[in-house]
């Protein structure tokens, strides 16, 4: 059974059976998070897209940990140009590796990366699936509501499905309810949200109007694990 871990606004470390994996390692920086990058030890780095709040300590933890980034292939290509090992996917497409099956979904958002010299566009931006010892788990990345949640609902049995529910940058809570029903996933839990005042949100909000669906839906605190 996998254990998720929240570190704050999109990060989550996922301990599998084989392997350690850290998602979107937004913590030096981050107000919410109860963890420094230099205590994270994994085996692979998934990132959603290229925006400082997501790509973070990305590079120093996978360095350190000599940690395979897998990523879309525009941003795994830059990741292997400065110096870290990178896997490169891309939407639609999965691929088995050691500790289970990641394939890479649509989201509908920005992809970006400031260099210090201006922003690069790093193509388009991914949601993740990530199937692990018997389950499965959906990070959605930042997006909006799209349609085709349901049809990645209809063709993967979700057990945990991760929604930004923030606002402005990502859905607020009125799209993020209709992404729970439209994943349909056994359980939703929030993300994206309080790290900075422009994304203030309500999780409990968003738990009692996904509960009022017929569907389960809880908070996971930061720094709480849970065992899905
Ligand atoms: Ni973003
Ligand atoms: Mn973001």
């Amino acid at each position: 059974m996998p254990k998720l871990t929240y570190f704050g606004h999109d990060a989550f470390l996922v301990e599998t059976s084989a392997a350690r994996l850290i998602i979107d390692p937004f913590l030096t920086g981050n107000p919410l998070t109860p963890v420094s990058a230099s205590d994270v030890t994994v085996d692979y780095v998934l990132l959603s897209h290229a925006h400082g709040d997501h790509f973070g300590d990305a590079l120093d933890i996978a360095k350190r940990c000599d940690a395979t980034i897998i990523s879309t292939f525009e941003l795994a290509s830059y990741c292997q140009s400065q110096g870290a090992k990178a896997h490169p996917m891309h939407i639609g497409g999965g691929h088995d590796f050691d500790f289970g099956r990641v394939k890479l979904t649509i989201a509908h958002h920005g992809n970006s990366i400031d260099t210090g010299e201006g922003l690069i566009s790093m193509g388009p931006p991914a949601g993740l699936l990530i199937a692990a010892d018997g389950k499965v788990l959906y990070h959605a990345g930042d997006t909006g509501l799209f349609l085709d949640m349901k049809l990645i609902g209809e063709r993967n049995a979700i057990d945990l499905a991760l929604l930004p529910i923030g606002d402005n940058f990502t859905m607020g809570l009125d799209d993020a309810v209709t992404a729970a029903e439209f994943v349909n996933a056994d359980v939703s839990v929030p993300m994206h949200y309080d790290t900075f005042d422009l994304i203030k949100a309500d999780p409990n909000e968003f738990v009692r109007r996904v509960q009022d669906t017929g569907r389960k839906a809880r908070v996971i605190k930061v720094g709480e694990s849970l065992d899905y």
